[in-house]
């Protein structure tokens, strides 16, 4: 299984914030937003990823996360000059995804919940189709909305309705089979002049290879686009840090969890950044994990 980050986009919504940075680089809860979705794959148990960003942002990501050997994967970088749609990432993402099943994340989607490790390695394991991951919302028409019937199953997919047919939103995450890269190549660009994921996301459901994880009360998305949601997201991080004593999204902690690192890898990431409690969180994690 690859994984994808998308990470482009003007950031339109929050500028002039993001007029000379990248919005999946500006803090959330005292880490870079990338982390989460990054985090995110690495909990699925994937380490070949590739973040797709603006030929301006792309070298700050390299910067901040190289070639991702340190955190026991493989990190590649491939540009997107214009936000021509989601499902771009497919085109540019091709040689990377190979005959491989592939994981999307988009850079600016946070997710937090119990268990969420294990039914991530679940939805990734052999898939066939397509994996999508529902989430009720007060307001359907900014997203991606499902509708599914009395059983459960998914029936229908639209993207910001006007008069949405539930309150499910499709969240940023998907999970493909390898088809996913011809379906791609096959799209055209919507109205709005983009290519379309829930275009993608419909051919799976007509050939009935959609499924549809309902992400339940006491499980936590947010995408963090706007003002408003990048500091509600700071905060919630913050809050649940500051009262569980563990952090959210610390991508050491993570590697090493998973066994892609061992403990003496991650107190050295953690001395890296030792002027502050990141730093010093990711050496005690590693000191107590010996
Ligand atoms: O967040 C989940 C929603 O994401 C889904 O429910 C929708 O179905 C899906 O279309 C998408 O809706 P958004 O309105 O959030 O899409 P937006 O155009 O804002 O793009 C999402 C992120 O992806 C954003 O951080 C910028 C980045 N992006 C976007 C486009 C169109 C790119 O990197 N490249 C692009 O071409």
């Amino acid at each position: 299984m690859k994984g994808i980050i998308l990470a482009g986009g003007t950031g339109s919504r929050l500028w002039p914030a993001t007029r000379v940075v990248s919005k999946q680089l500006l803090p959330v809860g005292g880490k870079p937003m990338i982390y989460y979705p990054l985090s995110v794959l690495m909990l699925a148990g994937i380490r070949d990823i590739l973040i797709i960003s603006t030929p301006d942002d792309l070298p700050r990501f390299r910067r901040l996360l190289g070639d991702g050997s340190q955190l026991g994967l493989r990190i590649d970088y491939a540009g997107q000059d214009r936000p021509r749609g989601l499902a771009e990432a497919f085109l540019i993402g091709a040689d990377h995804i190979g005959d491989d099943p592939v994981t999307l994340i988009l850079g600016d989607n946070i997710f937090h919940g119990y268990s969420f490790s294990r039914l991530l390695e679940k939805s990734v394991m052999d898939v066939d189709g397509c994996v999508l991951f529902g989430y009720p919302v007060t307001e359907p028409e900014h997203y991606g909305v499902g509708e599914v019937d009395a059983e459960g199953r998914l029936i229908s997919i639209e993207e910001k309705p006007e008069h949405p047919r539930s309150n499910r939103a499709i969240t940023g995450l998907y999970v493909y089979d390898n088809s996913v890269v011809d379906i791609a190549r096959g799209l055209s660009p919507s109205p709005r002049g983009e290519l379309e994921i829930t275009d993608i996301n419909r051919i799976y459901l007509e050939q009935g290879r959609a499924r549809l994880v309902e992400l339940g009360r006491g499980f936590v998305w947010l995408d963090a686009g706007t003002a408003e949601t990048l500091l509600a997201a700071g905060q919630y991080v913050q809050t649940i840090e500051n009262r569980q004593g563990v952090r959210i999204a610390c991508i050491e902690e993570v590697a090493l969890a998973k066994g892609f690192i061992d403990a003496d890898a991650c107190h050295r990431l953690g001395k890296e950044n030792d002027g502050s409690a990141y730093g010093r969180y990711v050496m005690d994690v590693a000191r107590e994990f010996h």
